[in-house]
């Protein structure tokens, strides 16, 4: 972003793994490291917006200017967004506000969290867990009816497109960046990303204009597209 791009803005991201406990020393996660999220952060604050990053647990260092609110459960990242998004639309109101998930929420957490450690049984090799869904964090947000503007992220192994669009839809949201985490070279704890960003557009006169088969695959869905190359 350009120096004061954001000025007057108040930003709110979420990033890293969320922890779901199964008793008081195990836990389900994964593999997101949250650089993304708080490489985003930092470039918020320095283009000029007040930041408020939600962290879940992550090893790196808080980006200047950046208030940093760490959580470890879904259901906790979900309060702490919703809160932040509130005290932002107070602050700013709606057109100045924005809400970037980067966060991979685990989607599911076991029905019940065990009081003591879960013990190995004797009889049985197997043990079966049941898991209940969590909230969709940015999909609550997007469905309000005053709110931010609303960017989600995709990562997929593959036919990263076709799903990309489909959320960006299914989540009523204004942004979407997809990319592929299959690949070495842009994937999880990687330094480097690529992405492309998909937004709802309708078409403009010039693109009826063009005829049929001057329209990308994009475009005919009734999207914008922009293609961000890998950088270092
Ligand atoms: O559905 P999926 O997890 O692939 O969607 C990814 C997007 O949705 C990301 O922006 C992620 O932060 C967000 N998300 C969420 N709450 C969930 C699951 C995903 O906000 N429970």
């Amino acid at each position: 972003f350009a120096n004061g791009a954001l000025t007057g803005r108040h930003v709110v991201i979420n990033a890293g793994p969320t922890r779901e406990a199964l008793d008081p020393v195990r836990y389900m996660s994964n593999h997101s490291s949250g650089k993304m999220g708080f490489a985003l952060a930092e470039a918020c604050a320095e283009a000029g917006a007040s930041v408020t990053l939600i962290a879940g647990p992550v090893v790196l260092p808080t980006p200047d200017r950046v208030q940093r609110i760490d959580v470890v459960s879904a259901r906790d990242m979900q309060s702490a967004c919703e809160q932040a998004v509130d005290a932002a639309l107070a602050a700013v109101g709606a057109a100045n506000s924005v809400f970037i998930a980067t966060a991979a929420v685990a989607d599911y957490r076991p029905a019940q969290v065990a009081e003591q450690k879960i013990k190995k049984g004797d009889k049985s090799d197997e043990m079966t867990l049941t898991l209940v869904k969590n909230p969709d964090i940015v999909a609550g947000i997007a469905a309000r009816s005053e709110r931010p503007l609303v960017m989600g992220f995709a990562a997929e192994t593959q036919a990263v497109e076709a799903y990309a669009q489909a959320k960006l839809a299914r989540k009523k949201l204004d942004l979407i960046a997809c990319n592929d985490v299959s690949r070495a070279d842009i994937g999880f704890q990687s330094d480097d990303n690529a992405m492309i960003v998909f937004w709802p557009t309708p078409l403009s006169p010039a693109d009826d204009a063009a005829g049929d088969a001057a329209l990308s695959d994009a475009q005919h869905a009734g999207l914008g597209r922009a293609d961000l190359a890998k950088a270092s």
